[in-house]
């Protein structure tokens, strides 16, 4: 049972206003939110939070914890305390570990393992192979949040390139399909031009132009119109591109059936940061021009982009040594998302309310979260409290992620996370992540 808990004071930033209020925690739920005040609460832990901003616990529909299988770069276990870490306190976890989250069987061993192992809540999407569409059918929508599939290859190879397998997915597919969008045949002509150029070792300056703007735009092109095709409920992942914008609709997410998510690196970086960072920056689809930047930053703030993520997908230093072609894509960033998107809002790139919206309110409302992602009375008590002028600098030694690196080493912000509540219970405070914590499934209301 969690603790009650009287958080006084806080500046509750929530559905698009700021407001000075004591927050009651009661049963796991919020019990009380009170701009006059709570006298007192029997037996409840107080928390002083004068000057600091409660926050909805930010949900992640896009991270790759890699258990089972893959755990010497990541695990439930280091991937959720790393969230609450960083005020994520729900996340939806991806299907390419190995083996793949292809039958039914493996999705709810992987639930198991949530239910074992995660300090914040989670879901885990059910993968999209070419031959296990009857298996993908049988996804339970009410309790798995979504399918996943690769139309381009990135990490494990799990790409579906086969055109009937793509109509039949799109038109029988029903709870959200999640996508990759990279096409293939594309990045392997450019890839064959560089290497001729350089041989194995290409410089990693060229990776946005062997994952191409093209690649991107040919893919997610083709899905949408698939998915208008068919009224698929589609959702594609980690828009990289200006071009690709225009695919999508602006303006609120209600009553539409083709989404966009942009990640925390696509926001933050543009590919000057291949030549400081070099490999620790080779994200899937690749982090493009600066202009391809300020178009992404624009469209989440005109809604063509619905809700923004990490895709949080950590490989060890040493793979990232390595040659351009064994290299893998992919970085650890969900203890820093919401600390970066602050920034960015103290940049004036975002309003405070944007970056609530696209974390914490839109993820919830778009794969319909009853109960959470939103400070409301009887809601789950899944909270951040943030101190929004606390400058730090990150370090090696404050991570918790497993591959123990971070690209924003040395970057300096002013957010900081002071404490973050998971279902009522105090997951992450003073520096420390409580390991004994455990999240919830995810429900879903359709
Ligand atoms: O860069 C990436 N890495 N993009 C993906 O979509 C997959 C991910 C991974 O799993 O490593």
């Amino acid at each position: 049972m969690s603790a009650t808990t009287l958080i006084r004071s806080a500046l509750v930033v929530n559905e698009g206003r700021s407001v000075q209020a004591d927050v009651l925690l009661r049963g796991g739920r919020i019990d009380r939110i009170a701009p006059e005040g709570i006298g007192s609460a029997a037996g409840a832990i107080e928390v002083e939070a004068t000057g600091h901003w409660l926050l909805p616990g930010v949900i992640d529909d896009q991270v790759h914890f890699r258990e089972p299988g893959l755990t010497h770069k990541d695990d439930i276990a280091h991937g959720s305390a790393a969230a609450v870490a960083g005020g994520v306190t729900s996340f939806m976890e991806m299907p390419n570990t190995q083996p793949q989250t292809l039958p039914q069987e493996l999705l709810e061993e992987k639930y198991r393992l949530g239910a074992a192992r995660s300090v914040a809540n989670y879901s885990f999407y059910m993968g999209v192979g070419s031959t296990n569409l009857d298996e993908v059918l049988r996804t339970d929508p009410r309790t798995v949040c979504g399918l996943k599939a690769f139309l381009g290859s990135s990490t494990g190879d799990m790409v579906i390139s086969d055109e009937r397998v793509l109509d039949e997915l799109f038109r029988k597919a029903h709870l959200l399909l999640a996508i990759h969008a990279e096409d293939d045949p594309t990045i392997k002509a450019e890839l064959d031009k560089a290497l001729a150029r350089y041989g194995p070792d290409i410089p990693i300056t060229e990776h946005p132009h062997i994952r191409s703007a093209e690649a991107c735009f040919r893919s997610s092109s083709a899905a949408v119109e698939r998915a208008r095709t068919f009224g698929t409920r589609l959702h594609v992942l980690h828009i990289s591109t200006a071009r690709e914008l225009a695919l999508f609709d602006p303006g609120p997410l209600e009553g539409k059936r083709i989404t966009a998510e942009a990640c925390v690196h696509h926001l933050w970086f543009d590919d000057e940061a291949y030549r400081t960072l070099g490999a620790r920056v080779k994200w899937n689809p690749a982090i493009k021009t600066a202009a391809d930047r300020e178009a992404i930053r624009n469209a989440v703030r005109e809604g063509r982009i619905d809700v923004v993520a990490t895709d949080h997908a950590p490989h060890t230093l040493e793979e990232k040594a390595r040659p351009y072609t064994q290299c893998p894509s992919g970085g650890p960033l969900v203890q820093h998302s919401l600390v970066a998107m602050l920034e960015l809002a103290r940049q004036g790139v975002f309003t405070v309310e944007q970056v609530v919206e696209k974390l914490c309110h839109a993820p919830a409302r778009m794969f319909a979260i009853g109960d959470r992602g939103h400070i409301r009375e009887g809601y789950a008590a899944d909270l951040v409290l943030v101190d929004p002028d606390a400058p730090w600098t990150v370090d090696r030694a404050g991570l918790e992620y497993k591959c123990g690196w971070s690209p924003f080493e040395g970057q300096r912000f002013h957010a900081r996370v002071l404490r973050t509540w998971v279902n009522g219970h105090l997951a992450y405070a003073d520096g420390r992540v409580r390991h004994e914590v455990r999240g919830e499934r995810l429900r879903f209301d359709r």
